[in-house]
């Protein structure tokens, strides 16, 4: 399988003068995962973000060739995504999964189905993981799935359509690591991996096939939402941003979908963070999106039940949203082109309670307080405030601290028909907000709060109603 070699010119390169930076997002970004960042000084910056900052929760799909050995090889059965480097297998020996990659049962309306039900609004998928295989019709490559594969089907054009008709934001992952081009030096990769290693690499060269590629991606698909970039460990301790020409890329994407934005992970042009697996342990000075499976893995692997329970995923959605965040949640489909069935059954309860509760996740900042309270989380909306009840207080009361105001209304969001609403009353400087003896859900028994303007907090925390 060979990768075509190509001219420049077909498209945009770097801007002869750039914008001058000002007043750069100062605050560096502290999490566990990613490099800090800062977004870049663009006039335009909130207008892009008011859709990602609207939706709070997105799908993320791990989908490759890797999906045929689903796992497991030679024994061992803790594969996924990372299939190739682990089992260091070469190139010549990788591309046969290629062939046997016919995922038949694929439906592109089914899985925007899963997510659009699971009340996420937008989407984004591997185009091209750390092995290099291009899940769409690329021109610079025939070790893509329309190329290399029985299938000879492009799903991407199948699935733009489908969150098209949806209405949910497409997007594309894509990795700054690859095991397979031939002008990608191995010592760049993670742990110095190349299926076919290449003394004479040139990774300028390779910084142009991906330019080209993400190109493709922005104009091949309709309006794309995010290019989601992805090293996993690939290009760190060397300067990624002139090897990978990372700002020609980013001037490339805002000259072709000036919307698009861009995640944290190519060394320039973030327009947020994307903490991994983990949620921030507080608020955040930055947008961020935090990335998590659903299972221990994120490409598909048949012997992975580790699956999260409902419960937790809503509980981590109002955690996420309490703090300002996403949640970019995780399915690796099939070799035949299914979601696990267990990941539809998971998504499908968090889409039941969503139904109900979203209007205090949607559109949501973080709380007003600095802290954590140990009953659940605390979500805020223009004039509205949210309660997100996972344990109810012994005493049934939640005490607001420095809000002297009390709610035009107080209902819980699934008692909109009726239902016993919570009361409240003023304590001094706090709102105090009286819960029933039950609540109306197991996960999370959201709690709407209309107050007659924004609501104004006086005192700085809260200490009855705090963890620390
Ligand atoms: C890590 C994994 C990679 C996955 C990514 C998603 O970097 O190594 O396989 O795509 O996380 O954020």
């Amino acid at each position: 399988m060979t990768e075509r070699r190509f001219s420049l010119g077909a498209i945009p390169g770097p801007r002869v003068l750039r914008n001058a930076a000002v007043g750069l997002f100062a605050a560096a970004f502290l999490t566990t995962a990613g490099p800090l960042f800062a977004a870049d000084a663009n006039p335009d910056h909130d207008a892009k973000m008011k859709w990602f900052r609207e939706a709070k929760f997105g799908m993320f799909i791990h989908w490759g060739i890797y999906s045929v050995p689903a796992g497991e090889w030679d024994g061992k059965t803790n594969y996924a995504e990372w299939f190739q480097l682990q089992t260091k297998m070469p190139n010549a020996q990788y591309e046969k999964f290629a062939a046997q990659f016919d995922p038949v049962k694929f439906n592109a309306r089914q899985w925007v189905r899963v997510a659009k039900d699971a009340g996420m609004k937008y989407l984004v998928i591997t185009s091209k993981h750390h092995d290099g295989f291009s899940m769409y019709n690329t021109a610079f490559s025939d070790y893509n799935v329309v190329k290399a594969t029985p299938w000879h089907h492009d799903p991407m054009k199948d699935l733009a359509a489908a969150c098209k008709e949806a209405g949910i934001k497409f997007c594309f992952y894509y990795s700054i690591a690859d095991w397979h081009y031939p002008d990608v030096p191995a010592q760049y990769n993670q742990r110095g991996f190349h299926g076919a290693p290449n003394p004479d690499a040139d990774v300028l060269k390779y910084a142009d096939y991906m330019r080209h590629q993400v190109h493709e991606l922005l104009t091949g698909y309709g309006p794309i939402g995010i290019i989601w970039f992805d090293g996993g460990g690939a290009f760190r301790s060397v300067n990624r941003k002139t090897l990978l020409k990372a700002d020609a890329m980013v001037d490339m994407i805002h000259q072709t979908q000036p919307a698009c934005l861009i995640n944290n992970r190519l060394g320039a042009g973030a327009d947020y963070g994307t903490p991994e697996q983990k949620i921030p342990t507080g608020k955040q000075k930055e947008d961020f999106e935090v990335c998590m499976t659903l299972n221990n893995h994120w490409g598909y692997n048949k012997h992975d039940q580790h699956w999260k329970s409902a419960t937790t995923i809503i509980r981590n959605l109002a955690d996420i949203a309490h703090k300002g965040g996403n949640y970019l949640l995780n399915v690796g489909p099939t070799a035949e082109g299914l979601f696990p069935p267990p990941s539809v059954e998971i998504l499908g309860a968090v889409g039941q309670w969503m139904k109900v509760n979203g209007d205090s996740i949607y559109g949501t900042t973080a709380s007003p307080w600095p802290e954590i309270p140990n009953w659940g989380r605390i979500t805020a909306k223009g004039n509205r405030l949210y309660l997100h009840v996972f344990e109810r207080p012994e005493d049934g009361v939640i005490r607001l601290a420095g809000l002297k105001t009390l709610p035009r209304g107080a209902q819980f969001l699934a008692y909109r028909g009726g239902g016993a609403p919570p009361t409240c009353r003023l304590d001094g400087s706090d709102l105090l907000v009286q819960l029933p003896a039950t609540l109306p859900e197991a996960a999370d028994s959201a709690i709407e709060l209309r107050f007659a303007k924004a609501p104004e907090i006086t005192a700085e925390k809260s200490n009855q109603n705090t963890a620390h």
